[in-house]
């Protein structure tokens, strides 16, 4: 057994790689030619049954305008309701034939279940499940004194994603439909500060693309890793950290974030309504980003001695200044 792996140590990766060159250039014609079908046969959303979680606000608000615009029927879910309903007041204005508000917590299973039940039944149907429900908290990790703090972030970023799927995937079934997920791109960068969000859409990556190899067939899933949107998560950072004295492990200022160009709210959900209309596996926004990825994975120490500086050392250095 040693030998086979000794001699598989030696000639896959080389065969692999050789293979992978070979077929690359037909294998991304092919690519480029299903990419264009898919823009000109897109999927057409006009009267069909959109389940959106965290729709009070940021992205999953837009999103949300986003489907009315191309006359969806809604139903929007999130803790607050008065900004749901002011969110479905909006929506039916931009034209929305119907839309239904419901108030739950995603990280609770039995509300996702509830939830999920009572649109169906109201509606009859579902075609689309939009998982963008989630939270952030920023600190370092030796800053944490209590797990009990940061449960929450597991609990809806992930949990929160995993249950409300799991209710809903028997009526995606019956009406082929999709899954949009939120991930981040921070699941792959591991920006410092954010270590139990960044493995948070990590474990909702992972998840994901393996429910794809499950289910791909019957339902679309879109995962998506927007960069930094304008959104009440990223003005939370900056509110934090004006009302409080900078700590070490407590940073993100304004100042420091500034630097990274924020996409808008709009833009992003437009996007996200385009490639998940056009059956996309993938939409990073803005799709600059990616170029992180790649450093990441090329040149990983190079990467994190970067983050490190500029997120460890610097905000500390500049307020001893
Ligand atoms: N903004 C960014 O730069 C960025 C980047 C990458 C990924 N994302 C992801 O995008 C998603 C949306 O975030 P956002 O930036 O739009 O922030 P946001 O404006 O704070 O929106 C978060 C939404 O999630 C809802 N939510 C939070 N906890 C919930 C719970 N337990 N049950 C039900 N709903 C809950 C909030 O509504 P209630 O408080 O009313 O419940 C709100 O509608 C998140 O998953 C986030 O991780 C954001």
């Amino acid at each position: 057994m040693d030998l086979l792996h000794k001699f598989l140590n030696i000639v896959l990766l080389p065969i692999t790689l050789t293979v992978l060159l070979l077929f690359m250039p037909p294998f991304l014609f092919l690519k480029f030619i299903w990419s264009l079908k898919r823009s000109i046969y897109r999927e057409n959303v006009a009267a069909k049954v959109i389940l959106i979680t965290g729709a009070s606000s940021g992205i999953g608000e837009y999103v949300a305008y986003e489907y009315a615009k191309k006359g969806a029927r809604l139903a929007l879910v999130a803790r607050r309701e008065d900004r749901l309903q002011a969110v479905a007041d909006r929506a039916r204005k931009l034209g929305s034939p119907e839309v239904v508000v419901v108030c739950a917590d995603v990280s609770k299973v039995e509300e996702c279940k509830q939830f999920v039940d009572e649109i169906v039944n109201y509606f009859g149907r579902l075609d689309h499940l939009v998982n963008n429900a989630g939270i952030a908290q920023i600190r370092l990790f030796e800053v944490f004194t209590q797990f009990s703090d940061i449960a929450s972030v597991m609990d809806i970023n992930f949990w929160g994603s995993v249950y409300s799927t799991h209710y809903a995937v028997p009526h995606l079934r019956k009406s082929k439909g999709k899954i949009v997920v939120i991930a981040s791109t921070a699941a792959w960068l591991g920006t410092p500060g954010l270590s139990f969000y960044n493995a948070s859409k990590a474990a909702l990556i992972s998840f994901f693309e393996t429910l794809r190899t499950e289910i791909g067939q019957d339902i679309g899933i879109t995962i998506v890793t927007p960069g930094i949107i304008e959104s009440e998560m990223i003005q939370g950072f900056y509110q934090e950290k004006k009302k409080k004295e900078m700590t070490q492990g407590e940073f993100f200022s304004e100042a420091q974030a500034n630097w990274i160009p924020t996409e808008t709210t709009e833009g992003c959900a437009k996007a996200i309504l385009d490639s998940t209309c056009s059956g996309d596996m993938y939409l990073t926004e803005p799709s600059w980003m990616k170029a992180g990825f790649w450093v990441k994975t090329l040149c990983p120490e190079v990467f994190e001695w970067c983050l490190h500086s500029l997120f460890v050392i610097w905000p500390w250095t500049s307020k001893k200044d």
